[in-house]
């Protein structure tokens, strides 16, 4: 399905009136044009790619598999956490809007809303993410599950939805991102990321926020190498998709999937290891880049964090934790904090 970039898109029938689907427009609310991050992280030594280019529609679709893989352990970690204690998160937000940073398949926010249908409340959700075509399908399931849910969509990237997100419809709102995809920010982007989501929240607000914890590398390395190679073609499905963006000729028997653990960092860093010398252009970006054998993209960081330190730090940042939740392995954090 196409949607433009300033249109509202409705779906039929009597789902109609409780969905709306948005795009930001991109050149807008961004001061850097489409494909300047490609640029300037091709150009660069080693060359870096945004994690942002895995979630084309077949990307979001590789990662819910990743999802179910008996090696990745997060997603179904969170899960067990929020199935216990979603509850207890109603209960201490009360009535309020959910709205959700990088939304996928919306698959555990279901253990939100159910327990927001529980306390009787109202469902308002605002999904947040770069792929439309997941996003549109979401809802649509949602709306179908939820008679009396409200959906209202954004297609597009964090800081667009930061930048640009429409007041609540709700006197308060929850601003949630789970998943532990704050750990694809270096050290210095989560800062920033924290100050802009105090400024987007009113006071009182609350933030949720699922963070993947240090545990040993025999855990971790796995859970990026796994024995089907999902998380192999997910990687290199991030060459696909720039080939097709801006007319690019990546030869994806080029490169190859590689993760490790840095301990140092505590991050998983995945890499697309180049292993020929050779060019390739995205004409689109007017731009032409020699690779050599042995060569790597940085194409994500996975950080790892530690508790009781991502605590402070929101707390420095006016997000204050009023609670916090893990699994029995201490695997997994859900912390609640309140602007
Ligand atoms: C969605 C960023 C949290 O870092 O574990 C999964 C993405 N990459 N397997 C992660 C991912 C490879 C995932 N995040």
């Amino acid at each position: 399905m196409q949607i433009t970039s300033t249109a509202t898109w409705k779906a039929p029938d009597s789902l109609q009136s409780r969905l709306q689907i948005q795009h930001f427009s991109p050149s807008e609310h961004s001061p850097i044009a489409v494909g300047q991050d490609v640029i300037k992280g091709l150009t660069q030594s080693p060359k870096v790619l945004p994690p942002q280019y895995f979630y084309d529609d077949r990307g979001s679709q590789l990662f819910e598999q990743i999802c179910a893989l008996p090696e990745y352990y997060p997603t179904r970690t969170e899960a067990w956490i929020l199935h216990h204690y979603a509850p207890a998160i109603a209960q201490c937000t009360g009535v309020c809007e959910l709205v959700e940073l990088g939304s996928g398949s919306s698959t555990k926010t279901r253990l939100l809303l159910d327990a927001y249908q529980q306390q009787g409340y109202p469902l308002h959700y605002q999904p947040i993410d770069v792929s439309a075509g997941i996003l549109t399908e979401s809802a649509e399931q949602l709306l179908t599950d939820y008679p009396s849910l409200k959906v209202q969509g954004w297609v597009g990237t964090y800081e667009q939805a930061l930048a640009k997100l429409p007041l609540a419809t709700l006197s308060q709102r929850m601003l949630f991102f789970l998943g532990s995809s704050l750990g694809n920010f270096t050290p210095a982007a989560c800062d920033q990321f924290m100050t802009q989501i105090a400024t987007v929240l009113a006071p009182g607000d609350y933030f949720l926020l699922g963070i993947d914890l240090q545990k040993p590398k025999d855990i971790l390395e796995p859970a990026y190498n796994d024995r089907q190679q999902v998380t192999a073609a997910f990687n290199l499905n991030m060459l696909s998709h720039l080939n097709w963006r801006f007319q690019g000729n990546f030869d994806l028997g080029l490169f190859a999937h590689q993760a490790i653990y840095n301990p140092v960092e505590t991050q998983i860093e995945m890499y697309l290891h180049c292993h020929k010398d050779h060019q390739v252009s995205l004409k689109e970006l007017d731009l032409s880049i020699s690779f050599q054998a042995g060569e790597s993209i940085l194409t994500e960081i996975s950080r790892k964090f530690d508790l009781a330190a991502l605590q402070i730090q929101l707390e420095s940042h006016g997000l204050k934790p009023i609670q916090t939740w893990t699994d029995p392995q201490q695997w997994f954090g859900l912390i609640l904090c309140q602007a």
